[in-house]
């Protein structure tokens, strides 16, 4: 039996470390944490995605007395980028989460469900997008989605 090591290489930084671009996504990602509607949750997640030709769109996540019904704050703001510049791929998307009016300490993660709709585009494109996870500790960069998705189904098995 063999044993496999799948790494992943990424940084942690402050806010003011980022580039220009970065930084500004992560901020707009904080401000979407206002316009979530979470009063079941009461956790306010908001997202900005940057697209390679400099449009950034923005979502926060939206739920639903039928909880299944709701959609987190990524695939709001990616969702609406796609549809708004759907040729245009995307290179960033920034998160950001409050919880009892304050952001949360440790970098908030994309759900399986939002890490998987992102690689999509990933693919799609073949071009790499950056995640930018903050919390007041600090912001997390990683390279790409498909890094936080290892052993991905991207559909190219299917004859
Ligand atoms: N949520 C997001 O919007 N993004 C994440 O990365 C994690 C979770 C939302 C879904 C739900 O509205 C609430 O946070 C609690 O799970």
């Amino acid at each position: 039996m063999k044993e496999l090591h799948i790494d992943l290489k990424f940084h942690f930084c402050d806010l003011q470390e980022l580039d220009a671009a970065d930084r500004l996504l992560v901020q707009s990602a904080c401000e979407m944490t206002a316009t979530s509607y979470s009063p079941y949750s009461h956790f306010q997640v908001g997202a900005a995605i940057r697209l390679k030709d400099g449009q950034v769109f923005r979502g926060s996540n939206q739920e639903n007395a039928v909880f299944p019904v709701g959609l987190c704050a990524e695939r709001t703001a990616f969702f609406a980028a796609s549809a708004s510049a759907p040729g245009v791929p995307p290179v960033a998307i920034a998160i950001a989460a409050q919880t009892c009016g304050t952001f949360t300490a440790k970098p908030v993660t994309p759900c399986g469900s939002c890490r998987q709709a992102l690689l999509e585009a990933e693919t799609r494109f073949n071009q790499p997008i950056r995640v930018l996870l903050y919390g007041t500790e600090g912001v997390y960069i990683v390279p790409s989605v498909k890094s936080l998705l290892p052993l991905t189904f991207d559909g190219s098995e299917i004859a």
